[in-house]
């Protein structure tokens, strides 16, 4: 266990900004947290648990104790010859979790290759791409409880997953660690390959027999041709939700717009590309100082070096002004504002 005063934040961003934590503490195993949090210093600290700070984004200093996550391990609970059920520490890389298994055939989940972060915050988003969310495979999950200390086993339904929505991010917000995450993959896996980049990639790369090796090795090809790496520019992925209005609206704007981007949703809603609203509305590669719009992806926001959280959420205030100005549409933001 490591806690320190005073603590940097800037290499547990992806967006790179540079705040500080009054304290930061580390632990490996569920003990450990339990043994940080029953410390009479912190009972009545803010507290934020960290995953790999992919999808946040700090606009002040956080004056209370930052918990990063780094329970490691990869435990087989169930093995059929279908499938394998897996408990995953939550510190685990999540692309590396992914990579695993891949490697060893296990499918299920090959469509979130190279998504930023750890597993533990997989949940608290439900993360999604290509066409498939992570609880496709998600069986529970391990929390503790940071009030009463002890651990509580959220089932799917428990869950609440939604479009990049959970329970953690709604009712359970801040009060519950993922420790660990329970995912069943398939050892004779149905590809998702509808999802028309991916079916173009992979003519591209000349495969005519999908694997699940090939579709990781598709989704990588167009993550790292669209999305900027948050080693090299500061982002968190995508900063806005793809709204979902109501089909009446789409037909209005659809008859306004033909080449509008959209994709059907529940009954009765369709789900717009937010990406084409803020390329179209002109704010695709803007930039001012360090921060702006990238240049492959509208949907993405950067910092290229000392932006701040306030220059960042400023210039997505302006976007969703502008967005509704010229189509009506309400945007969204996805990533956590500190
Ligand atoms: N588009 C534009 N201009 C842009 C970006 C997109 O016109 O600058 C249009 C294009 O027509 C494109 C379409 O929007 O074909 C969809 O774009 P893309 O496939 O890049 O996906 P997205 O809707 O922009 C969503 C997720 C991504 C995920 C991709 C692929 C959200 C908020 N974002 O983006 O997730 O990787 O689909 O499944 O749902 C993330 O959440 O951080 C993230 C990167």
């Amino acid at each position: 266990m490591l806690i320190q005063e005073n603590a940097s934040l800037f290499p547990y961003n992806t967006f790179g900004i540079r705040c500080s934590a009054e304290y930061l503490a580390q632990f490996t195993s569920v003990s450990e947290l339990q043994e940080i949090l029953s410390q009479n210093k912190f009972h009545t600290q803010s507290k934020l648990l960290l995953g790999g700070g992919s999808n946040i984004l700090f606009t002040k200093d956080f004056n209370g104790l930052v918990l990063l996550n780094e329970i490691k391990g990869i435990e087989t609970v169930a093995e059929d010859p279908q499938s394998i059920t897996l408990k995953v520490g939550g510190g685990e890389n999540w692309h590396q979790f992914v990579s695993h298994c891949v490697s060893k055939g296990w499918g299920g989940l090959e469509n979130l290759s190279l998504i930023p972060g750890k597993v533990g915050a997989a949940p608290m988003q439900n993360i999604g791409a290509y066409g498939v969310e992570q609880n496709a495979c998600f069986i529970e999950l391990d929390a503790l409880d940071m009030i009463s200390k002890s651990v509580v086993i959220f089932s799917k339904s428990d869950c609440h997953f939604g479009y990049r929505e959970s329970y953690f991010k709604q009712k359970g917000k801040d009060r519950y660690a993922i420790t660990s995450v329970t995912y069943k993959l398939n050892k004779h896996p149905k590809l998702n390959i509808e999802y028309g980049a991916i079916g173009q990639e992979l003519d591209m790369m000349g495969v005519s027999t999908p694997t699940i090796g090939t579709v990781a090795q598709a989704v990588i090809n167009i993550r790292s041709s669209k999305l900027p790496d948050p080693k090299d520019i500061g982002n968190s992925g995508s900063f806005f939700k793809n709204p979902i209005i109501e089909n009446v609206i789409f037909e209005l704007l659809k008859s306004n717009y033909p080449t509008i981007v959209a994709y059907p949703a529940q009954s009765g809603y369709t789900k717009l590309a937010a990406g084409w609203l803020i390329e179209k509305a002109g704010w695709k590669g803007y930039r001012e100082g360090d921060f702006g719009v990238h240049k492959n992806q509208a949907l993405v926001l950067v910092n290229y070096g000392n932006a701040s959280g306030a220059e960042i959420i400023d210039l997505s205030n302006r976007i969703i002004d502008d967005v509704k100005l010229k189509f009506g549409v309400d945007l969204e933001r996805e990533v956590n504002i500190v």
